[in-house]
């Protein structure tokens, strides 16, 4: 028998493209009263056990088709989210997303464009929404720029490309190994891990990376770093770049990158700026002079999944000098060869900006939340979060029962209950008990951190869901729930 007559190939789509259209009308449908009513939900729940037992079922060997697995998703998946889109979350610094850019993210999956330098519409949008990025920040419009994965991918970028920079490719290999072994990176205390990281990453070393000490506002502290730079030189060691925060984790702390940016240039070292959220400071009314030295960064890391709302995720990392970040990254490839005609043609070559090849379309998103709304509204809510910092921050101020843990510097809040009965390690012990209790009981979800040694709740605020009400009735929380904590003192706090 002759296989090519008896069977017809076979395709992944749809025999009924019909029945499949109403199905995903209803996902829409679904999805979007999810968003709609997210405000009646529990900031968070932990996954139930017999959910645990169904999300590890065997590998289904036949089809359960699309119905079966969309069942699936609403009665185990969806119920059980981290929490971050509901209004009173402000824990670690997340993302709370819009219909829009989930409406987007569909959008670009379903266009399934692989954004690595073909001559595409994708590529043109990735290329306008970068230049859009640039104009907002302020950064040199002939910067290059590329979309990653978030911050931690940017960092490692700009890193990367300082860290070439300083190298030469007539090095042979023993001139590069020597030359890296003596590479220093500079940054303050209060750097995100995720430049540990690439300093592992780039074969740098974490012991390589000078954590310089911080002011009373965790701000860097430029004199220390410029003591650490002559005395590093001093033991024949080569210092590379500094790493500015535009907005720390921890505190929302800005370093005075004016100030870096002089020392960079006098030091000719290459200052790369973290700008994880802070960035959009410089949207604000109230604080965009403050992270004007950003636009003096050889390279600038960035997301725009945290403080621009753009759904997971949506980082982007500019570089000055687009030569040095191309060299960085160029690659030849016989299967690749450069061509005039065809689709491989005249496209941005993105895959010669960072380490992938095969790139998401995730431009899309970005590009349609710039349009839909306009530098105006997502500028106002930059405003709205910084308001509703300052807010939160004077209601603690006046509050005997609380007391602010690091200065306010932009939209990240660190404080705590206190009760003059109990010890610095009661404390610290009540503090967390008081913000498990809270994320368990789906009241509100903070985070927490250590700062100067003390327990600290934070809540950092990039939330365009949040009224000042959700603010309210944490602190009001907080203040009925701490007492009755603290009266358990003699039994064991839980909090681990
Ligand atoms: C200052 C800072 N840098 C870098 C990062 C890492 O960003 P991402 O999680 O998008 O990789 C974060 C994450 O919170 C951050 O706050």
């Amino acid at each position: 028998m002759n296989e090519h007559e008896t069977k017809a190939d076979e395709t992944l789509d749809p025999a009924d493209w019909n029945e499949l259209r109403a199905l995903g009308h209803r996902m829409i449908d679904d999805m979007i009263d999810f968003l709609a009513r997210l405000r009646e939900r529990p900031v968070w729940r932990s996954v139930p056990e017999e959910v645990k037992q169904k999300l590890r079922e065997p590998l289904p060997e036949e089809p359960q088709g699309l119905d079966r697995a969309y069942l699936d998703f609403i009665e185990n998946v969806l119920p059980y989210p981290t929490g971050n889109l509901h209004p009173r979350f402000w824990g670690w610094v997340k993302g709370s997303g819009t219909v829009e850019g989930m409406l987007a993210e569909m959008l670009a999956a379903g266009m399934n464009c692989n954004v690595s330098g073909f001559d595409d519409a994708a590529t043109l949008v990735e290329r306008q929404a970068i230049d859009w990025l640039k104009q907002l920040l302020d950064y040199p419009i002939e910067a290059s720029g590329l979309f990653v994965s978030g911050a931690s991918m940017a960092n490692l970028i700009g890193l990367a490309v300082a860290r070439n920079t300083k190298t030469s490719r007539d090095m042979n290999a023993r001139e590069r190994s020597d030359l890296l072994g003596k590479m220093v990176v500079y940054g303050s205390q209060e750097m995100h891990a995720s430049i540990d990281k690439a300093m592992e990453l780039l074969g740098l070393g974490r012991s390589s990376l000078r954590r310089i000490a911080v002011n009373e506002r965790f701000e860097i502290d430029v004199s220390a770093l410029r003591s650490a730079i002559v005395e590093d030189r001093r033991r024949g060691l080569s210092p590379i770049a500094v790493v500015g925060n535009a907005g720390t984790v921890n505190t929302g702390a800005i370093d005075d990158l004016d100030a870096l940016a002089s020392l960079c240039e006098d030091e000719m070292l290459w200052l790369h700026v973290d700008g994880a959220f802070g960035v959009w400071a410089k949207l604000s009314t109230t604080d965009r002079e403050r992270v004007s030295g950003l636009s003096r960064a050889d390279s600038l890391a960035f997301d725009l999944h945290k403080w621009l709302f753009v759904p997971y995720e949506a980082g982007c990392c500019l570089v000055q000098k687009p030569d040095r970040h191309r060299e960085a990254f160029a690659f030849t490839a016989e299967y690749l060869p450069p061509v005039r005609r065809g689709p491989s043609a005249g496209g941005v070559p993105f895959a010669e900006f960072g380490p992938q090849l095969s790139r998401g379309f995730r431009a899309l998103k970005v590009w349609m939340t710039l349009k839909a709304f306009g530098r105006g509204r997502l500028a106002r809510m930059i405003d709205q979060n910084l308001g509703q910092a300052r807010y939160l921050c004077e209601r603690i101020d006046a509050d005997p029962r609380l007391e602010m843990m690091a200065p306010l510097s932009l939209n990240v809040v660190c404080f705590r209950f206190v009760d003059a009965a109990l010890s610095a390690g009661e404390l610290d012990r009540l503090n967390t008990a008081l913000l498990f209790e809270l994320q368990e009981d789906g009241v509100a979800v903070l985070s927490q951190t250590r700062l100067r040694g003390r327990v600290s709740l934070r809540a950092a605020i990039t939330n365009h869901r949040s009224r000042r009400e959700d603010f309210d009735h944490l602190l009001s929380q907080i203040v009925k729930r701490g007492p009755v904590i603290a009266a358990r003192r003699n039994q064991e706090i839980r909090f681990e």
